[in-house]
């Protein structure tokens, strides 16, 4: 009753803010108010003319409330008024000794810069503040943008300069976002490394600051820009949090910091390390979009707010996309060893299961028998493939599926034709060594003719052959980022304009070949950001397809993105760690977000072969619920010995629980499930994958799902349920 108060309460709030206008001006007090379903934000110009921010959390309706900004009196001689205050973007100059969202040098050598408001303009959900410099026409243009019935608030900064002599940029953030003054707050962020991305980390924030970023020159395993900060009493299904994601593939940092004087600031856009951007007389640098928002609900809700939002405003097509086919791919069943036999075999084998993609990885190009060779020959092996690719893809399409080819245009081996064409493509240093990493060298995207280089052999393939799909790999970082047929001052421009280039590539081929979808890879997660999602259908979320592990691996994935856009593929045992998961349990953790198949089908047996076209056949029935639904992480992997999450159709009318157990001790049963997201005076027809089910009614109300749950029976290790509720009509 208590929940369904609540709730109550929360739709008519939602209501009011869903009614009150997105974008609120008081001029009087000039103050702003930024509104969504969930969450509003506000900012004021003081008497100075410093934008400084007022207020972020649930959604207020009314701007006349907010108090005007005011300026703040000095604390000491060493605790400034700067200090004390909230500006929405800071310069570095005057007393400011956070961490500035824009530091630049001029001609002269002079680098002090304070902004002041200049003029706004507003127009349907957007706003744009034009802040300038006390003294020099250095303006920068902040970009608001409200997503009202997401609960998104998208902020960018465009720094201007229309001075007479150029400047050199030396950080351009896209937006700093103030918490409400307060202390105890903790935050949450995904770290990891190859094979072991999107671990959840959850920790304290104290006086000082944290440094999220990649210096790699893809988003990188090893951080995801995503976070998410709590009061400290936030769960999966309570508190307050408040998130934030940027989109960038490239250098990108995020900086959480908290003052002396209890506040919590994050800061982020493009790395500051080893950032050098030089803007000419009348020259721009347009920052990436950071999106952020607020739930009252919890890490759970936090995470749904921004899976929708993923789907319906970032993603290509949004809401008119398709849902994810059944993909299967060859790599770890063939590796490099393709031939068109052998892919015919495979693709005859994977139509029978229900496959609807068949996508044939690494090997098919080039001297590409295994990775020292053949990276930037991008023309089919004739002795693999004599009939070229069209002799694969007919037969493939024949088969009822569409076909899809595995890339790595940013890629070089010295041993390549394009290598030996062209070795000043390769990223390097005059005169010092150039890192081999898996054997491949970088191309140095941000040159203008290595981007046509690789927008023309991408759109040829595209052309001559019927590729549904492309798979876009990126096998190492950056390194050595030398570019030396640029002046010396726009030589750091690569950081940016690699990136730039390689959007460039993707919003082109998208342009021309509308059918083509493409699956964002970087040797697993390493390039999964909301700058890629914009351009692709798919990211594969790590290299690890062993099923434990992945269970951890998606929890994290899943805090910043949708299951939509997770690929995952059941695999070959034993896998990593030498594990050995039963197939139902591989098919149950991969049926989570997009279903792919990465097995040797040859080696299936008849057993397999039955349970696989089951449950592809089960994964066709509950996709657009997994991929479209609402997800609820009721138990997490990372404690106890029981995962399971629950997925609830958009229409309400479907919901799926799937339920994990690694490792039963004392011959305990598992605790009740308590479902979510479920209409309480509604009936819901059971279905249980595997008898596992305890309850027996064939029906139950969505009130006893919700308060007393269902419970089922998972023995031993690595035990694994799926249960399918249906809403009686
Ligand atoms: C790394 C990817 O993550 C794998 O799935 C596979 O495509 C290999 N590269 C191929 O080299």
């Amino acid at each position: 009753m208590r929940h369904l108060a609540s709730s109550l309460l929360l739709a008519s709030l939602s209501a009011f803010a869903l009614a009150a206008q997105p974008i609120q001006y008081v001029e009087s007090r000039k103050i702003f108010l930024l509104t969504t379903r969930d969450s509003s934000y506000a900012m004021g110009v003081d008497l100075n003319g410093e934008l400084q921010h007022l207020y972020w959390g649930a959604a207020l309706w009314r701007a006349d409330d907010l108090p005007a900004a005011v300026p703040r009196r000095e604390l000491s001689s060493f605790d400034p008024p700067a200090m004390l205050e909230r500006e929405e973007f800071a310069a570095w100059g005057g007393t400011r000794y956070y961490e500035p969202a824009l530091k630049l040098t001029r001609a002269d050598g002079n680098r002090d810069v304070v902004l002041r408001y200049l003029s706004h303009t507003m127009h349907d959900n957007a706003l744009d503040i034009t802040l300038k410099d006390i003294r020099d026409d250095i303006q920068v243009v902040l970009h608001y943008r409200v997503y009202p019935d997401y609960g998104i608030l998208e902020r960018s900064a465009t720094i201007v300069n229309r001075t007479a002599k150029p400047l050199m940029l030396e950080s351009a953030q896209s937006a700093t976002w103030n918490l409400p003054a307060g202390e105890g707050y903790q935050l949450t962020y995904l770290t990891g490394r190859w094979a072991a991305e999107t671990q959840v980390n959850h920790e304290a924030i104290h006086q000082g600051m944290k440094v999220l970023e990649s210096r790699k020159g893809h988003t990188s395993h090893n951080i995801n820009p995503w976070f998410a900060i709590d009061a400290g009493d936030a769960g999966e299904d309570h508190g307050s949090v408040w998130f934030g994601a940027l989109g960038w593939s490239g250098n990108w940092r995020i900086t959480v910091e908290q003052t002396p004087y209890r506040q919590v600031r994050v800061t982020g856009g493009l790395n500051t390390f080893d950032f050098a951007y030089p803007l000419k007389a009348g020259e721009s640098l347009d920052t990436p979009a950071f999106y952020a928002g607020y739930s009252a609900h919890g890490f759970g809700a936090a995470s749904r707010l921004l899976h929708r939002f993923e789907r319906e405003q970032i993603a290509p097509g949004g809401l008119t996309s398709r849902a994810r086919p059944v993909l299967y791919n060859s790599w770890e069943a063939t590796t490099f060893n393709v031939t068109e036999i052998g892919q015919k075999q495979l693709a005859d084998t994977a139509a029978k299961l229900g496959v609807e993609l068949f996508v044939m990885d690494d090997g098919w190009f080039g001297k590409r028998n295994n990775d020292r060779a053949g990276l930037g020959d991008w023309t089919v092996n004739p002795q693999k493939f004599p009939q070229g690719l069209k002799g694969l893809i007919d037969h493939v399409n024949s088969l009822g599926m569409d076909f899809g080819l595995w890339v790595e245009p940013e890629m070089v081996n010295p041993d390549s034709d394009l290598y030996r064409a062209h070795p000043g493509w390769a990223i390097h240093f005059p005169d010092r060594p150039r890192s081999e990493l898996r054997n491949q060298m970088v191309l140095n995207l941000a040159r203008n003719d290595v981007r046509e280089y690789i927008f023309g052999f991408l759109d040829k393939l595209a052309t001559e052959n019927n590729i549904k799909y492309f798979k876009w790999d990126m096998n190492r970082p950056l390194s050595e980022p030398g570019w030396e047929d640029q002046p010396v001052t726009d030589q750091r421009k690569l950081w940016v304009d690699y990136v730039r280039n390689l959007y460039d590539i993707l919003d082109r081929l998208r342009a021309k070949h509308p059918k083509l979808e493409i699956e964002s890879c970087s040797g697993g997660g390493g390039r999964v950001d909301l700058g890629i999602l914009r351009r692709v259908e798919e990211v594969w979320a790590s290299d690890n397809t062993e099923a434990f592990d992945r269970l951890r691996i998606q929890e994290g994935f899943t805090q910043a993105y949708a299951p939509k856009f997770m690929s995952a593929w059941v695999t070959d045992v034993p896998n990593m760690n030498g594990r050995s998961t039963p197939l139902q349990y591989r098919f149950l953790v991969a049926m989570q977000g997009a279903l792919g198949i990465g097995a040797n089908l040859n080696k299936f047996s008849a057993e397999d072969t039955a349970m696989a076209t089951k449950m592809v056949a089960t994964y066709k029935r509950i996709r657009n619920t997994v991929q479209l639904g609402d997800l609820y992480r009721l138990y997490s992997p990372r404690n106890g010995d029981i995962a399971a999450n629950q997925y609830v159709a958009p229409d309400s009318r479907q919901s799926v629980l799937f339920v994990f157990r690694h490792s039963q001790e004392y011959s305990t049963a598992p605790p009740a499930i308590h479902l979510q997201g479920l209409d309480p005076r509604a009936l819901y027809r059971l279905e249980s994958l595997d008898n596992k089910l305890v309850e027996r009614q064939p029906q139950l109300s969505g009130a006893y799902l919700m308060q007393a749950g269902l419970n089922v029976t998972l023995r031993g290790d690595f035990d694994s349920t799926a249960v399918i509720l249906e809403k009686v009509q």
